[in-house]
């Protein structure tokens, strides 16, 4: 059976979390991006991205350059954006056959209420059956994420 994370990451969290877990199980990773950049600073992302989950658009993705139909199954990994999962996995979400295919979640929040993000994403992604809710590193309780993962690994190992 083969598997991938295909994620999400802006400042580093969810690619930190997505390479440990990857590495655990042995499987592919691949990071997705949009054509059009973030902005630099915070606030503006705050703007520009928040502004984005809240007008639910749907950026255009740089070319993934893999084969997915290669895979079997495929985790997602995305940060919550203004409560929900962020623009660049909608779009990727827009494909139906890898909608069908992903069965694991790994989200990483500055607060760590997932439940908005998940709530979100269930009905494009139905057959998720592990979900791992992470902490930015800047969270005071961000030393929780290991023993998560830990436990997340083993559950989908
Ligand atoms: C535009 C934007 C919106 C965010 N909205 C939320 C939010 O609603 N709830 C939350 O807990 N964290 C929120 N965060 C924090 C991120 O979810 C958190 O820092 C995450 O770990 C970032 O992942 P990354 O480093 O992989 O980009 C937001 C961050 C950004 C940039």
């Amino acid at each position: 059976m083969r598997r991938i994370i295909i994620y999400y990451s802006l400042s580093g969290n969810t690619e930190e979390a997505v390479k440990i877990i990857a590495d655990k199980l042995g499987c592919d990773m691949l990071r997705i991006d949009t054509v059009k950049q973030m902005p630099k600073s915070f606030a503006a992302r705050l703007l520009v991205g928040g502004g984005q989950v809240a007008f639910n658009k749907i950026p255009k993705l740089k070319p993934i350059g893999k084969d997915l139909s290669l895979y079997d199954e495929i985790f997602i990994g995305t940060p919550v954006w203004n409560r929900k999962g962020v623009p660049a996995i909608n779009a990727l979400l827009t494909d139906e056959s890898i909608c069908q295919k992903v069965t694991g979640l790994i989200v990483t929040s500055g607060g760590g209420d997932i439940g908005k993000c998940a709530e979100a994403l269930k009905d494009r992604i139905p057959n998720v059956k592990y979900t791992v809710s992470l902490l930015d590193r800047k969270h005071k309780d961000h030393q929780l994420n290991d023993d998560k993962i830990k436990k997340f690994v083993e559950m989908c190992g």
